[in-house]
């Protein structure tokens, strides 16, 4: 019986410490010290022995199955530590590993032109004002003293959209609109998208302005050319010098051309600016008389002037970009480099 008692241990031990999972732990279990296991069946048997020894027996199988149940807590511990550190191996995250990069945006290099003339002027006390797209022939054209079949209507191919009304050509109408509700002092710029039937490397059909103006009482063009000036310092550097032509806008008396002294080569004279050492840049004039009584101001009482340029253009000096096209294509190559 004794032997018995320690073959089974001996057995269930190897059962036990064999089991590779919790099943196989419960199977072995079952087997050996279940109600119908094997250490049970002993303990029946042992009424066939001599009344003495069963005390011992008895004792005996109850180490032994302490034994087991110890052994069987230790292995389940075991099996439960392998498989959270299996489970922690499988499911680790690398930290080691790369993340991806979000792509982060940039501005469009219109934008940042536009925002550096908008601060400029912003410096300067304008306020930003904008209009339609959709514009009146109206305001496009006859409130700037183009009336209809006028030659300077030639000057810019435009976009009809009934017979009134039109994709505006220029900004300007921005400058009547604004009149129109206040009073003088008026002090602002108008940034915005305009359109015009031509395309080629410097044209687009649809390309950004920026108009200026200002009314006031006892405005005269020396504050025109030292606002001007100003600007350019501001927008190419404190060396830029200005250049004043003489020139025709319609709503305009007198009017002018501004250049700056080549960017690229500081009016040395280089492929960029032809040879010249100058650039233009923008379009400009004392505000006509006939405008301004047109938005029923006094022309004795004030006067002002007015200035309109493209930010493509502004923007292809500064960067020096060669195709205006570059700016719509929206090829992040291009974009990123701003
Ligand atoms: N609107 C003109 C154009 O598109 C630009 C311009 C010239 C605007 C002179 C002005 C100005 O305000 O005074 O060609």
């Amino acid at each position: 019986m004794k032997t018995q008692i320690e073959s089974l241990k001996e057995r269930a031990l190897a059962a036990c410490n064999g089991a590779s999972d919790v099943q196989a732990l419960q199977e072995a279990r079952v087997k050996f010290l279940g109600k119908k296991g094997e250490l049970t069946a002993l303990l029946r048997n042992m009424g066939n022995l001599p009344p003495e020894e069963r005390p011992l027996v008895g004792k005996l199988v109850n180490e032994v199955r302490d034994q087991l149940e110890q052994a069987w807590k230790q292995k389940e511990t075991d099996l439960a530590a392998s498989k959270l550190q299996a489970q922690l191996e499988a499911e680790t995250l690398d930290i080691t590993l790369p993340g991806r990069k979000p792509r982060k945006g940039t501005y469009h290099p219109l934008t940042l032109v536009l925002n550096e003339i908008k601060s400029v002027f912003i410096s300067m006390g304008y306020q930003v004002v904008e209009g339609p797209e959709i514009e009146s022939d109206y305001y496009n054209f006859e409130a700037l003293n183009i009336p209809k079949d006028h030659p300077a209507r030639d000057m810019q191919d435009t976009f009809y959209l009934t017979e009134h009304l039109l994709l505006r050509s220029q900004t300007s109408p921005v400058q009547i609109r604004t009149m129109e509700r206040q009073q003088p002092p008026v002090r602002i710029i108008a940034p915005g998208k305009v359109y015009r039937s031509d395309a080629d490397v410097t044209h687009s059909p649809m390309f950004h302005q920026v108009e200026g103006l200002l009314v006031d009482k006892g405005i005269t063009m020396a504050d025109l050319k030292g606002t001007l000036q100003l600007f350019a310092e501001k927008l190419f550097g404190p060396d830029t010098k200005t250049r004043f032509r003489p020139s025709y806008f319609p709503f305009t008396e007198p009017s002018a051309e501004v250049d700056v002294s080549c960017i690229i080569c500081k009016g040395q004279g280089c492929r960029v600016c032809s040879d010249t050492g100058w650039l233009e840049i923008l379009g400009c004039g004392m505000v006509d008389p006939r405008v301004l009584a047109g938005v029923g101001y006094d022309p004795e009482e004030v006067s002002g002037f007015a200035f309109g340029m493209g930010i493509e253009r502004i923007a292809m000096l500064k960067y020096g970009i060669n195709d205006i096209r570059l700016f719509f294509e929206n090829d992040l190559r291009f974009l990123k480099q701003f």
